[in-house]
């Protein structure tokens, strides 16, 4: 019995060692936050493996022999062993909450030179302001997908238009709930190039599932890039520019052929548009609830897209559907 325990504890602990538990770590709290796990994770499994073995010898060892039908003898406590059982909790316990609050405290430093970018959670949408930087018109930019550069500490702040939500990047681990009426904060310095997911995970309703978005981490090069370009669409709009901006905002959830999109979340933009003049276009895009397209319910599409396109990106983007759902050629 022995041996068949001994053999099953090594299979269990080669799979468990060979499984990758957690995701990518991709930022500098993630490593503090992975060390604090996994110190804990083995803690619990030392303890566990103890109290389990304890348990094991005890049912074996002191089983009532067959037949034997008396009751067990009378014992009293034993209180080397209730202090043993007291002091060694209250250590460990005590041991893990100062270490968490140590390690909290260094993921949410801040440097001085730290960027703050606003996140703003709604019924399904995550929208990204960066205060910093200005576009068309003296606004600052946003977006909807979240882009930062690598290796500099960035502090959201994270806010909510309607119910709870929650901030979360699986690979960077810090996660911030949006609370609608205060300003919540979270604080990462992304260390891995790449694209990840965003995810709500706080139960925001019907879309909740859908209520994705991704974080792309540029070198700074890169990112100021990107800035460059983002300025460059807010300011001149048009046609071209209104297929790039349905292929990244829109396509997900509308099929339109000429985009080659497929979603099917939303009514299915051929149909639903087919005809349709500037004025009906522009107010499904910045008021999707004025009229709801029949089988579908009011409340799915985000009510952000007048905030976050700029009036030159708003009449390309209108300019396009006309043109590619044929109503301009009405
Ligand atoms: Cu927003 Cu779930």
């Amino acid at each position: 019995m022995t041996l068949v325990g001994v053999a099953v504890g090594v299979v269990l602990a080669i799979v468990a060692v060979f499984i990758p538990w957690l995701p990518d770590a991709a930022s500098e709290q993630a490593d503090i936050i992975d060390n604090v796990y996994w110190v804990v994770t083995i803690i619990c499994v030392v303890v566990f493996a103890v109290v389990a073995g304890v348990s094991a010898y005890a049912v074996y060892k002191f089983r009532a022999p067959p037949g034997d039908m008396d009751d067990g003898s009378p014992i009293h406590g034993h209180t080397g062993l209730e202090i043993v059982w007291t002091l060694v909790p209250t250590i460990l316990v005590t041991g893990i909450a100062v270490y968490s609050g140590v390690a909290l405290a260094q993921s949410e430093e801040l440097p001085p030179d730290h960027r703050v970018i606003e996140v703003t959670g709604e019924q399904f949408a995550w929208t990204f302001t960066y205060p910093d930087v200005e576009v068309e018109g003296g606004r600052p930019l946003t977006t909807g997908e979240l882009v930062v550069p690598i290796d500099q500490t960035i502090r959201f702040e994270v806010e909510s238009k309607d119910v709870i939500h929650s901030f979360w990047v699986p690979e960077w681990r810090m996660k911030q709930d949006a609370v609608q009426g205060i300003t919540t904060n979270t604080t990462v310095k992304p260390t891995q190039l790449g694209t990840f997911p965003i995810v709500c995970t706080e139960l925001c309703g019907l879309g909740h599932a859908l209520m994705r978005s991704q974080a792309r981490v540029l070198s700074l090069a890169d990112y100021e890039a990107w800035v460059e370009e983002q300025q460059r669409l807010a300011r001149e709009g048009g046609a071209i520019q209104g297929e790039e901006l349905f292929a990244q905002q829109c396509g997900s959830c509308h099929v339109l052929a000429d985009a080659g999109t497929l979603g099917e979340v939303g009514p299915n933009l051929d149909e639903a548009l087919q005809g349709a003049d500037a004025d009906f276009i522009l107010q499904s895009i910045v008021d999707p609830s004025a009229e709801i397209a029949p089988g579908y319910q009011d409340g799915v599409m985000p009510t952000n897209y007048g905030e976050m396109f700029t009036d030159p990106q708003l009449e390309g983007l209108v300019e396009y559907l006309l043109n590619a759902t044929g109503g301009g050629a009405r």
